[in-house]
């Protein structure tokens, strides 16, 4: 978490890394930070909570000092050298003065930071004995000393001051630095340049004309540039307007990968909507469709994006693990039906921040998914690292090109869907899903369970979502009204059998985190063995209801357990496939989703969900894309 910008060219810096913050915003809003530097001087502002209270500061500054170093209309000067960060707090809480950047003691040099410093308390005493004070309550406070110290020492060295200075120094620190970071510096006796760091967290470089960027992620500075390189494990690059230099932590010339990205600014902007999150819902049949697109070779093979491992590796699985959090473990446990179903190999379904801990019994023949939207997800590195270390073979489900958990995986699938912006994932999730069918037959396929003829039947069943999910999107404003009348109930309880019951758990998942109400989801037979005893006169109760066509026993399991919620007095709202009869008499609220064979139907039945989550918390007047406490790329264990 933390979205970091960097930008060194010939234009005012400050515009453009405020403008870079506000897309990077998701990974973060506890507060927000930028450093100018102009004249040989630095210019920082920081501010508690979301990018708009730093851009009052900053106007306010202005106001009171247009003509502050430059022309720039809002006073920090017009400098072509900066950095911003946007913060999701770790250590120290999310206040004015633990906002990055963070300041040498002279206020030369400023540096922000993604990751935990493992090491920092060790460095702080250290640093402490040596009559430094800190000003802050972050490990990040620690880098900035140490980059002053590397750059005072070197300089007494008689090493001479620019840009190579700073890269110098940046080396220095990282090889005292534990944990996971990202670190950008800047220092006003060297300005035109700006230094990055990266370890376990990811960075991107922008290439521009007469101008380069740093990123977390490259939706900071798209509008500029589509050329980006990504930078590997243990790399620190140094910026300038017009060259971008990498090395190894040892200053050894490194390499980056090259890469061009293939959506354009208007995919990260709101387009109309209330919320981003509307939005990603509305585009989820064309990211359903991105995602199968070339899938198919002409002899019916399913085809991943990056494979490093062989289809003999995939005939010598004899065990799979899913791991993943929040929504994509969700996704995950969908795909436990499908893969079982379909391969016959014994899936388990783990919560990456359990799985390493638990001393799982991996080997060579155990293939680990790992499904993350991200790909920075700690939680899931970590895991998917354990796996390696076991020997076993990785296989990631991905929407983020480049990211860290696809480049360390033996192969990947990316769910091609565009930026997510929203925190809550939603059309991450349907595309996580899709991907997961995907692998699902390419196993079977490989493995000889199922034929060419077999997997392009349920590939073209794929191909008919998007416009099942348009026809469904466009009838939805029924749902909206539910939520409006439901919005200050005080519980909403879910329930669903089979691949219905992650449905519910995903339905819960989104209320919860969205309009801060207490939501749970069951599975709809274990309500009886204790959780029944929730429902009160009136208590929603939303019950995913399976196909009646094909597994007629499960749907009328569910069913029974619907008139058992009504029974106790429950209101229920009934998510059930068109022209299902037998649930009217027992629905209170029905919602009916496009006919879709059961193992699929997650597809459909989740979207409903995913609005009345997004309304209820609009009503309530949350926002809805930044729900509190929360960031979009979790980069801590
Ligand atoms: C919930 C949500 C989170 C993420 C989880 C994993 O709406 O978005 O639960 O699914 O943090 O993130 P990724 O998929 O990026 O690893």
């Amino acid at each position: 978490m933390c979205g970091i910008v960097g930008y060194a060219g010939g234009r005012p810096a400050l515009g453009i890394v405020l403008d870079g913050l506000r897309r990077l915003e998701y990974r973060g809003y506890d507060s927000a930070g930028v450093a100018v530097a102009c004249d040989g001087e630095l210019l920082t502002e920081k501010k508690a909570g979301k990018l708009a209270n730093l851009e009052k500061v900053l106007s306010e500054r202005a106001a009171e000092d247009p003509t502050a170093c430059g022309a720039s209309p809002i006073g920090i000067g017009d400098g072509t050298t900066g950095i911003g960060h946007t913060r999701w707090a770790t250590h120290g809480g999310p206040t004015d003065r633990n906002a990055h950047p963070h300041l040498s003691p002279d206020g030369r040099v400023a540096v922000i930071h993604n990751g935990i410093i493992e090491n920092f308390a060790k460095l702080r005493a250290e640093l402490e004995d040596e009559g430094v004070q800190f000003a802050s309550d972050t490990d990040t406070e620690c880098a900035a000393h140490l980059i002053a110290k590397a750059l005072a020492e070197l300089r007494a060295a008689g090493q001479p001051d620019g840009p190579q200075l700073l890269a110098a120094a940046m080396r220095v620190v990282c090889q005292r630095l534990e944990g996971a970071f990202t670190l950008l510096a800047v220092d006003a006796a060297v300005p035109g340049a700006v230094v990055g760091a990266r370890r376990n967290s990811p960075l991107v470089v922008g290439r521009g004309n007469g101008e380069n960027y740093l990123a977390s992620d490259v939706a900071a500075f798209i509008e500029h540039t589509r050329d980006a390189v990504e930078l590997g494990q243990d790399q620190i690059v140094l910026i300038t307007a017009d060259s971008i230099e990498i090395t190894d932590f040892a200053g050894q010339p490194a390499s980056g990968k090259d890469f061009h990205i293939d959506w354009d600014s208007s995919a990260a902007e709101k387009g109309g909507y209330d919320w981003f999150m509307l939005k990603e819902i509305a585009e989820q049949p064309e990211a359903v469709a991105d995602t199968l697109l070339g899938r198919l070779t002409e002899s019916g093979e399913i085809m991943l994006d990056e494979v490093r491992l062989s289809d003999q590796d995939l005939r010598d699985v004899d065990k799979v693990f899913i791991v993943a959090c929040g929504t994509s473990y969700h996704a995950g446990m969908v795909a436990k039906y499908a893969i079982e179903h379909w391969t016959r190999i014994p899936c388990e379904v783990e919560l990456a921040s359990e799985f390493r801990y638990r001393d799982p019994v991996l080997d060579r023949s155990t293939l680990i998914v790992v499904i993350s939207q991200s790909g920075e997800t700690m939680d899931t590195l970590m895991a998917l690292r354990h796996a390696k270390d076991q020997k076993a073979r990785v296989l990631a489900i991905c929407n983020t090109n480049g990211s860290t958990i696809p480049r360390e995986s033996d192969a990947v699938l990316y769910t091609h869907s565009g930026p997510e912006i929203a925190v809550a994932s939603t059309k991450a999730f349907l595309t996580q899903l899709v991907a997961c069918y995907l692998i699902g037959l390419h196993l079977a396929q490989v493995r000889g369970v199922k034929y060419a003829d077999e997997v392009a039947a349920v590939v073209e069943q794929l191909h008919q979502v998007p416009e099942k999910l348009r026809e469904l999107l466009g009838r939805i404003e029924p749902v909206r009204e539910l939520a409006r009348e439901l919005r200050s109930e005080p519980t909403v309880l879910f329930i669903g059998r089979h691949v219905g019951y992650p449905v519910a758990l995903e339905g819960a998942l989104k209320l919860k985190e969205l309009a801060y109400m207490h939501a749970e989801g069951f599975a709809a037979g274990e309500l009886k063995h204790g959780p029944i005893s929730l429902i009160d006169q009136g208590t929603p109760v939303i019950c995913v209801v399976p196909s009646p066509i094909g597994r007629g026993l499960l749907h009328d399991k569910v069913v029974s357990n619907i008139q058992e919620v009504r029974a106790r007095g429950a209101r229920t709202i009934v998510i059930a496939e068109e022209g299902d009869q037998s649930v009217v008499r027992y629905a209170d609220h029905l919602i009916y989703v496009p006919r879709t064979p059961t193992l699929l139907a997650p597809l459909v039945t989740t979207v409903p969900l995913q609005v009345f989550a997004a309304e209820i918390a609009a009503a309530r007047g949350h926002d809805v894309d930044q729900p509190r406490n929360l960031a979009k790329s979790v980069t801590v264990e």
